[in-house]
């Protein structure tokens, strides 16, 4: 993906009218993270079938305006997916789906991605089952070493 400078047409649509926005009552997974560098706080509901697939999806977001359109397009990504296919939309799969976020704004996408991660976390452990590849969830994604290898980037 070429390098973008300023806010795609998708990523102001999505946080002009974001998606998703609310809360799902006894959702099947939640999950917080934040970033203590900003202060930007996003959590993610997940409702999820039987069958382990994701019926819907819910964020609140106090952040930024990418952190919004991130955590919409988040959730428009993983519904109707399996907690495994989930697990696979990265925070680059929803910088492409916006076509591409500036470099500094990288770090907002990583919220989405982890906040999913709890979210999925919180309902394998309600549900004491294993999910493969995930791994647990980090409350503050500064801490993290994905977040300096892309602040580098
Ligand atoms: Fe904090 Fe964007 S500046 S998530």
């Amino acid at each position: 993906m070429s390098q973008v400078t300023e806010y795609s047409e998708k990523v102001m649509d999505h946080f002009m009218n974001p998606r998703n926005v609310g809360e799902i009552e006894d959702a099947a997974g939640v999950g917080t993270v934040g970033n203590a560098k900003c202060g930007d706080i996003m959590r993610i509901y997940l409702d999820i079938d039987e069958n382990h697939v994701i019926k819907d999806a819910k964020f609140k977001t106090f952040g930024c305006g990418a952190a919004v359109a991130t955590s919409s397009m988040a959730t428009e990504l993983v519904i109707g997916k399996t907690v495994e296919e989930a697990l696979k939309v990265t925070n680059k799969a929803v910088m492409e789906a916006l076509d591409g976020l500036p470099a500094v704004k990288v770090h907002c996408s990583l919220l989405a991605e982890e906040a999913i991660h709890a979210a999925l976390w919180d309902y394998a452990q309600k549900n004491n089952i294993t999910i493969e590849g995930l791994k647990p969830p980090v409350t503050d994604i500064d801490e993290t070493e994905e977040f300096y290898e892309m602040e580098e980037e």
